[in-house]
């Protein structure tokens, strides 16, 4: 049970190379023998810092945010899971509900995405998680089914357990309004079922995490859910002390 849990920090579009080197120092310090896995998101040019300053580090893994859908080649501007993986980052972040509506990755996308990430031994961290229009409507359910099944589920059971499910709300994201625990443990065994039904026992060893406006204050409660295994933490995840703090509510 113990080994599915898991903080990850999603600094999102935060931080110059020069102040996410002093953040990842403060990190290495601060962060010895923590109760569960911990991974930082980090934008692209922060990825090789990020791993070099923390190859000592057995604690904390580094993750990127995205990778392109195509392997290599005349796609200006992307970067590929290979080069990812070639800094040293274990982990991709994909399917976030900022790159599903900003930039229109649609399921079909992400599941190029999750292939590639996958190929090239990363470990993906997959975002899922309704807006307040599909909430309101009651088809949260319905929503996040549909993104598993489009975006993970062509998987193999190996492949599989590779994946962290990360439920995000929408319309918990950066705005203050946290899902209850009740919400969140609700659609956390919502999506372990789902699992379940698809991949057997493997769903007992998958990590689900959640994210919406987590910090050490609601961290805790939501952490002692049975179905809540961590957090994927945005603003809070920009300060070395709160990110260390959600990280010990584990
Ligand atoms: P937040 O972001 O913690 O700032 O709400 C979470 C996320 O988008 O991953």
């Amino acid at each position: 049970m113990n080994n599915r849990k898991m903080v990850a920090g999603n600094w999102k579009m935060n931080k110059t190379l020069q102040e996410g080197e002093t953040l990842i120092k403060e990190l290495d310090k601060l962060i010895s023998n923590p109760a569960c896995a911990v991974v930082i998101g980090v934008p692209f040019i922060h990825l090789t810092t990020a791993c070099n300053l923390l190859k000592d580090n057995k604690f904390i893994q580094v993750a990127a945010q995205n990778c392109a859908d195509k392997a290599s080649g005349a796609f200006t501007g992307e970067v590929s899971a290979a080069m990812v993986a070639s800094t040293g980052a274990t982990y991709c972040i994909l399917g976030h509900s900022e790159r599903r509506t900003y930039y229109h990755e649609t399921n079909a996308i992400l599941q190029e995405k999750v292939n590639l990430a996958l190929e090239n031994n990363l470990k993906v961290i997959f975002c899922v998680g309704e807006t307040k229009e599909e909430r309101e409507a009651n088809k949260q359910e319905q929503i996040v089914k549909q993104q598993l099944q489009e975006g993970l589920f062509h998987l193999s059971a190996e492949q599989f357990k590779q994946i962290v499910i990360a439920y995000e709300p929408v319309w918990a994201i950066g705005t203050g309004l946290t899902a209850t625990p009740e919400q969140a443990q609700e659609m956390h065994k919502y999506i372990r079922e789902l699992v379940q039904e698809k991949y057997g026992d493997l769903a007992a060893s998958t990590t689900i995490l959640y994210g919406g406006s987590c910090n050490p204050k609601t961290a805790p409660e939501l952490f002692s859910k049975p179905d809540i295994d961590g957090g994927l933490i945005g603003g809070a995840s920009l300060k070395a002390e709160d990110f260390s703090a959600i990280i010990n509510a584990q």
